[in-house]
């Protein structure tokens, strides 16, 4: 850090004239040594006086911001309090949700890197329309929503919905809305055009993913997709011409399909399905081959 340092020499009869008790307050010394006695005790009773009511001042405001603060901390007790109850009714999530400094809902919080990947891609979706697949528990759709002119989540478990709804009203996020649709079925075009489809963690789950890439590319020319791909070497069918792994779903857990199996093309059925869809310009922005749940990765696809 700088320091300054001033060397201001003031001659002595200034400093005096400066420094005297009476300077400033229209009072000049008395030549009578007595009655100078009496002004200067008086001066010094006053400013005693002035120091005492000062302090008293400071102590109230003291005492006031005290009461202040003891009523914050028992405000945010009991926000603490009406949220946990709040999340557990609804429980148990998914995702866990972070409200002044707090974590609701599941004891980790939700980070993803992929929010900032998506408007990085596709500055066009910041202030314009998103599309998201998927959208589970609403944590990300409430996100994409603070930049985005409007978000649509799509999603096919209604408990889920539920719950998006209450965080939509949580964090008053008036411009998403979600729908109960299950993919493999729904005609995405019908819910409009869209900037950007923020398509994250849901493909691997469908048994038909062509339909569904299909349809994406007809409601929107900029997809983010992040998704897993199957190895060549593991045992592959064939399914909507396209070669892939065959995978059993859990449909009793919130994350997963909607249907009993879901068919994972291979990374290069993956990209010709893109190609086929459409999308004439594909990009890889993350290539995640030792995913701890199976080979991943983020791409861009644009129409042209
Ligand atoms: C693994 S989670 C991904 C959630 C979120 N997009 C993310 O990346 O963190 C998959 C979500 O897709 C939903 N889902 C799976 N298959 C679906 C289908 N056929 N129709 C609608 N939603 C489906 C699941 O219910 C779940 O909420």
């Amino acid at each position: 850090m700088p320091r300054f340092e001033i060397h201001w020499v003031l001659p002595l009869d200034r400093l005096r004239a400066v420094l005297r008790p009476e300077a400033g307050t229209g009072e000049e010394p008395s030549a009578d040594p007595a009655r100078e006695a009496e002004r200067l005790a008086r001066g010094l009773h006053d400013a005693r006086r002035t120091s005492q009511k000062r302090k008293e001042r400071i102590s109230t405001l003291q005492a006031e911001l005290d009461g202040l603060r003891t009523a914050r901390a028992e405000d945010r007790r009991w926000l603490h309090y009406l949220l946990s109850d709040a999340f557990e009714r609804r429980g148990p999530w998914v995702t866990g949700i972070e409200v002044d400094g707090r974590i609701y809902g599941r004891t980790a919080r939700h980070k993803s890197p992929r929010l900032e990947e998506f408007f990085r891609t596709f500055p066009e979706a910041s202030g314009g329309r998103i599309l998201e697949p998927g959208s589970l528990e609403g944590a990300m759709t409430v996100e994409l929503a603070k930049r985005a002119e409007a978000v649509v989540g799509l999603e096919g478990r209604p408990r889920s919905v539920e719950r998006a709804e209450f965080l939509k009203g949580l964090f008053g996020t008036e411009n998403a809305t979600f729908h109960v649709e299950d993919l493999e079925e729904t005609r995405l075009s019908d819910y409009g055009e869209f900037d950007a489809v923020f398509c994250c963690g849901v493909l691997y789950h469908l048994a038909r993913p062509r339909l569904f890439v299909e349809s994406m590319a007809a409601t929107s020319p900029n997809l983010y997709l992040d998704t897993q791909y199957a190895r060549p070497e593991w045992e592959l069918t064939q399914r909507e011409g396209l070669w892939g792994w065959v995978r059993h779903e859990d449909p009793d857990n919130p994350q997963s399909g909607l249907s009993e199996t879901a068919f994972w093309p291979t990374l290069e059925e993956l990209y010709r399905l893109l190609y086929e869809s459409g999308y004439g310009r594909v990009e890889t922005l993350d290539f995640l081959p030792d995913n701890r749940h199976g080979p991943r990765v983020h791409v861009a696809a644009s129409r042209p």
